[in-house]
């Protein structure tokens, strides 16, 4: 099995379930992510498993159901300090570790992350 897309790598839908799950447990204790996110964290993190999947080479879920991700455009809503991108990977790594996502393809993806995070930045921090 040479060419297994990343999603087929790290575990599949099983494996993006625990991630996604393990990672809003954290956002939503975060003291600099709470804020901004919902209380009910059911819906962001149904479409976050359906982005996941598609970002990593599974099945086009997100965009099946709601279009062009246009991620900068739909967090265009909210501050995204770096303070904030620096959160939400630190929540992200902490996620990996608990579900025990590790090696190479873990790595890749992480990085891939890092950069969309920065993507994400639209305030400066001093705005706050
Ligand atoms: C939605 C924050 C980075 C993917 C959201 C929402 C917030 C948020 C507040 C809205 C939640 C809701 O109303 O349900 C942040 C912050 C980030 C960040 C602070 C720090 C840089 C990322 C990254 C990705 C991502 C790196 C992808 C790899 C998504 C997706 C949604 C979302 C797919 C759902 C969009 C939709 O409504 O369809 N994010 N986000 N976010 N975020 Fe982020």
């Amino acid at each position: 099995e040479q060419w297994k897309t990343p999603y087929e790598s790290i575990g599949g839908e099983e494996m993006i379930a625990k991630l996604v799950e393990a990672f809003y447990n954290r956002v939503a204790k975060h003291p600099d992510l709470k804020p901004i996110f919902p209380d009910d964290l059911t819906e962001t993190a149904r479409k976050q498993k359906q982005f996941l999947t598609q970002y990593l080479g599974g099945p086009p879920l997100y965009t099946e159901e709601h279009g062009h991700p246009m991620l900068r455009a739909r967090h265009l809503p909210f501050e995204i300090t770096p303070t904030r991108a620096k959160a939400w990977l630190a929540c992200m790594r902490e996620a990996m570790d608990e579900v025990g996502l590790s090696g190479q393809v873990r790595d890749e993806f992480y990085q891939r992350l890092v950069l969309t995070a920065q993507h994400m930045i639209n305030t400066p921090e001093n705005d706050r």
